[in-house]
């Protein structure tokens, strides 16, 4: 069986004959980040796997590619299901104070981001223009392992944080990215029942919260970092050449591929975690006021073992003020140029580069630039430093323990 998937990865990504696109992927079950949640059926098991093989698979101009991309395949910017090394460039104009978004953006006529490799017929990179007001920065990718609890958290506890948050007083006070489904339509309801005109979903993917589900996200990112267009997304990016379509024609990949990609981040584990003294700690300071340590799960998820759980995110999936230090720029629906979502505490022993451009390399080093100007954290990274020595490395050595 796993034989018939990998053949189907091959031919849809595009390999040449004779080439092995798994060559490198380790194998389900040996990578402690890599592993699949524990008591699935056959039927699961297998779609992992599928998907699994998909998101190693490089794809090729035979497959779609192009006309302008990032990187060709996803395990390329999240190798072992971490983060990078592939990341993504920004852009934007900027006013005087270098972070509020310029007015006018009409020079940027190709969009916010580097796409800095031509295929399928394009000759024309997009590369970061050479304006004076510009702002530059990079986007890390996050990791994939657990974002099926992700997906399953239900909206009213996300709610119930915010609200608490608000209640508390300080200057800790998160919100939902509310965003619209940005695809076309599904023909099922397998795991959502969003569709065109909907808005008002509550992001909780990518690193300002800015898509609701998985299978959009898979979509979005075989568009966005490759050009490989599928029916929840079939146009091809705008790109300086004006090519509407690639050497592939009509729609790049169907449905099915969309769907194994995010059923394979959907079904991927949180890794395996060895508890370390330091959780009383994480409260005591204040971490556990973003950095929520459960929330409760759908009764309804598809997944079973996914459903009807708390699930130990340490996040709120909310927005929250980082301070100008943070500022990139850009806006992503509700979100503003400062704001980040609480990143989940998951695997965070796996990173090699921590926070959302990748500037921090330690645990220590992340926890100390969440103070900046205007930072809803200041307060709590002021408790965390007010600590004795030795405690603030028990409390490090515990979210490296997660
Ligand atoms: C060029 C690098 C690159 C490639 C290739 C890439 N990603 Fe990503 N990925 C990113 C970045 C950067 C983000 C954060 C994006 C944002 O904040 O909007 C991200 C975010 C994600 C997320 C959201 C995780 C979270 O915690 O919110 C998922 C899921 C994901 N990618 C899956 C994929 C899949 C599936 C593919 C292949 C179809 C893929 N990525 C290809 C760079 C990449
Ligand atoms: C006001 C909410 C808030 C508080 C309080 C907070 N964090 Fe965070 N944390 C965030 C946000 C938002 C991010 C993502 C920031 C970014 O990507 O630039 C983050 C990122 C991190 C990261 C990086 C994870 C990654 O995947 O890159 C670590 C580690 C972390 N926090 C640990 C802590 C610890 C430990 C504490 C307590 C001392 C703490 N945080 C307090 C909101 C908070």
């Amino acid at each position: 069986m796993r034989g018939r998937w990998i053949a189907a990865a091959m031919a849809v990504a595009g390999c040449d004959a004779g080439e092995d696109p798994l060559a490198g992927l380790v194998l389900v079950g040996t990578d402690p980040s890599d592993a699949p949640i524990a008591s699935l059926d056959a039927d699961w098991a297998e779609r992992f796997a599928a998907g699994d093989a998909l998101f190693e698979a490089p794809f090729r101009e035979a497959g779609g590619l192009g006309p302008v991309y990032v990187r060709h395949a996803c395990g390329s910017c999240h190798a072992d299901d971490g983060r990078g090394p592939g990341i993504v460039d920004k852009f934007v104009r900027v006013e005087a104070d270098g972070a509020t978004p310029a007015a006018d953006q009409s020079a940027l006529e190709w969009g916010n981001t580097a796409r800095p490799h031509v295929a399928g017929g394009a000759v024309t990179p997009l590369v970061i223009p050479d304006l004076p007001d510009l702002l530059v920065t990079s986007r890390a990718p996050p990791a994939v392992f657990g974002r099926g609890y992700l997906e399953a958290i239900r909206d009213d506890e996300i709610l119930r944080v915010a609200d608490a948050q608000a209640a508390r007083g300080d200057a800790i006070t998160g919100r939902p990215n509310r965003v619209p489904w940005a695809s076309e339509a599904r023909p099922d309801a397998r795991f959502h029942d969003h569709g065109p005109g909907d808005d008002a979903l509550i992001g909780r993917f990518g690193l300002k919260a800015r898509v609701a589900t998985l299978d959009e996200f898979a979509a979005d990112a075989l568009q966005g970092d490759m050009s490989i267009t599928s029916p929840l997304r079939p146009d091809e990016l705008p790109n300086p050449d004006g090519l509407s379509d690639d050497l592939k024609p009509g729609v790049d990949v169907d449905l099915e591929v969309v769907d194994l990609i995010a059923d394979y981040t959907r079904l991927i584990d949180i890794p395996a975690r060895t508890p370390t003294a330091g959780d009383a700690l994480f409260s005591e300071v204040g971490c556990d006021a973003c950095h929520v340590p459960s929330l409760r799960t759908r009764a309804d998820y598809p997944i079973r073992a996914l459903a009807d759980i708390d699930a130990p995110v340490f996040t709120d999936l909310l927005l929250h003020d980082m301070g100008r230090a943070a500022a990139d720029g850009l806006l992503d629906h509700d979100a503003g140029s400062s704001e980040w979502r609480t990143a989940p505490l998951i695997g965070v022993r796996f990173l090699s580069t921590l926070l959302h451009d990748g500037r921090a390399s330690t645990v220590a080093e992340a926890i100390a630039l969440h103070r900046a100007d205007g930072s809803e954290a200041n307060a709590v990274i002021d408790a965390f430093d007010a600590l004795p020595e030795p405690d603030r490395a028990q409390l490090v050595a515990f979210v490296e323990s997660l």
